[in-house]
């Protein structure tokens, strides 16, 4: 997810259950806490491409903009560091607060961090809704970004355990579709809003994060906390009763022993950071930290969240600019579709190595086409028909991105990380993600005035050595049970060095499914 999502093992087994009115409302809280993360994503682009936003906190940004920028220089029209602050400001504050959402998550339960996360949130978009100055906005992301760090690290495990096994991994997926959703509906929302009248659009814009934040609160006030926070917090009648109720009926024995004994299990991992650093978890921490950088630098935000400025950048009209985000949106959804209809089929590998290779055949061809109309001195335009095929080639650059490094950059790092690891695994994920996010968040509108094309060189560049990096050091994981990966890793011509023999042994005994 987006976000952070979690792949948690049934173990194989078909416990008693049906889809309960609680499935439900999980279901709801995922789609929430998904839809939260995208809306943000997507809102701020087409935001800060409106004139009458521009004009209230950034009139330099609009005179340069009206102006063609200095020197007619179509780059760096929008380079400003506060109005990336505004985009990414979100996002370090997001990872600030997921350290502290990790503790209150465990410590005090799911969803008192739910519960958190939809109240700061719907702070953020009221406090953004009557923003009368910079402070009052940028004070109003920070608050985003804190119900954003407690929502991706609450709501991820919050559905992996109420789900009924056989849908963990559905509902997993179903929250990074949810937040292709989000962001989407962003750009839905900015199309419609830039045509108030009045100049007040943004507002509206900033203030309908609050929709899915009431959903959230809602969601969580009304919800109990999962049976296995309940039992590691030392409530097990509690937690049966929870599980009675989850599953719709009494017969839950099989499962509550199984979940007893996942809590012991998961209480004797008392080092989980200790432990990802020891030589045989080697692979899962290289590619931990390296999923969540290259994912950021495949350079997909610059796309979610300046679409409307990028096309506004190279000539197009307010309208144009805002149509084509809502186009490169749609296109976002779908593919991430197409990928979980396929990942399980075609493996992950396949889908990585054809995405990367499709993303850059993409960003070479913007690249050349940008370079020919702008040259360096950011002089030029683009005709009707080249700015029609610059959004197909950047549709079909979102579409790579959204087979591949999109959902899979989130299922990977879940799926091959051991019990004894995986919440480490899983906090670098996301750490690193949002850290990058941001880091490219704010660099965006700087490296476009500084490297001008070049920059879609710049992030092709990097996608070429991810995808070398994939083929050479990322072993297929589709269908392999998460109690067998550490033999997926010993056969593997690179890694098998750093995995001990009694390690596929150890591997066997870890048939848990709580992760925290
Ligand atoms: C990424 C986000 C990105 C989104 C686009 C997610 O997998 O983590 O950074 O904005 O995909 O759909």
């Amino acid at each position: 997810m987006a976000g952070g999502t979690f792949n948690i093992e049934g173990g194989g087994k078909n416990y008693e259950g049906r889809i309960t009115l609680f499935v439900i409302f999980t279901c709801v809280v995922a789609a929430s806490g998904g839809l939260l993360f995208g809306y943000d994503i997507g809102i701020s682009g087409g935001v800060t491409s409106m004139d009458p936003f521009l004009s209230k906190f950034f009139p330099s940004v609009e005179k340069k903009m009206k102006n063609s920028g200095d020197d007619g220089n179509m780059y760096c029209k929008f380079e400003s560091q506060i109005l990336t602050l505004f985009t990414s400001s979100l996002y370090i504050a997001a990872l600030v607060a997921s350290f502290f959402a990790s503790v209150v998550t465990r410590k005090y339960g799911r969803k008192i961090s739910m519960f958190f996360a939809g109240c700061v949130f719907l702070l953020g978009a009221i406090l953004n809704g009557v923003a009368n100055s910079i402070v009052l906005l940028i004070l109003g992301r920070l608050s985003l970004g804190v119900g954003v760090g407690f929502a991706n690290q609450a709501v991820p495990v919050y559905l992996a355990e109420m789900a009924p096994a056989k849908f963990r991994g559905a509902l997993n997926i179903g929250f990074t579709i949810a937040c292709t959703i989000g962001i989407l509906v962003a750009n839905l929302v900015n199309y419609g809003t830039s045509k108030i009248k009045s100049g007040q659009g943004w507002r509206v814009s900033l203030a309908l994060a609050g929709v899915p934040a009431l959903m959230m609160i809602i969601g969580s006030f009304f919800l109990p906390d999962t049976p296995n926070s309940l039992l590691a917090r030392g409530h097990p009648k509690e937690a049966k009763k929870v599980l009675q109720k989850v599953r719709g009926t009494e017969n839950v024995d099989e499962e509550f022993q199984d979940l007893i004994q996942a809590s012991e299990a998961a209480k004797k991992v008392e080092h989980p950071w200790t432990n990802i650093t020891q030589p045989r978890y080697r692979p899962q921490l290289v590619i931990c930290c390296l999923i969540p950088l290259f994912q950021q630098l495949t350079g997909i935000n610059v796309i979610m969240f300046y679409a409307p400025v990028l096309f506004k950048t190279l000539g197009m009209g307010d309208d144009a600019s805002l149509i084509s985000a809502v186009i490169t949106g749609s296109v976002n959804v779908v593919s991430t579709v197409v990928s979980i209809v396929t990942v399980d089929r075609l493996g992950r590998r396949v889908l990585f190595l054809e995405g990367g290779v499709q993303m850059v055949v993409c960003q070479i061809a913007v690249a050349i086409l940008v370079g020919m109309k702008f040259s360096v001195s950011g002089v030029g335009s683009l005709t009707k028909g080249e700015a029609n095929f610059l959004v197909f080639l950047i549709c079909m650059y979102v579409a790579g991105f959204a087979w591949s490094w999109g959902p899979l950059g989130w299922l990977v790092p879940s799926e091959i990380c051991p019990l004894e690891i995986r919440s480490a695994g899983q906090a670098i994920n996301v750490s690193i993600n949002m850290l990058f996010t941001f880091v490219i968040g704010q660099a965006f509108l700087t490296m476009l005035c500084s490297m001008k094309f070049g920059l879609f060189f710049f992030f092709a560049g990097f996608v070429i050595i991810m995808t070398i990096f994939v083929f050479f050091f990322i072993p297929e994981t589709k269908n392999v049970p998460i109690e067998e990966i550490n033999t997926v890793w010993k056969a593997h011509w690179f890694w098998g060095k750093y995995i001990p023999d009694d390690a596929i042994i150890d591997g066997t005994h870890n048939k848990g499914k709580v992760d925290l």
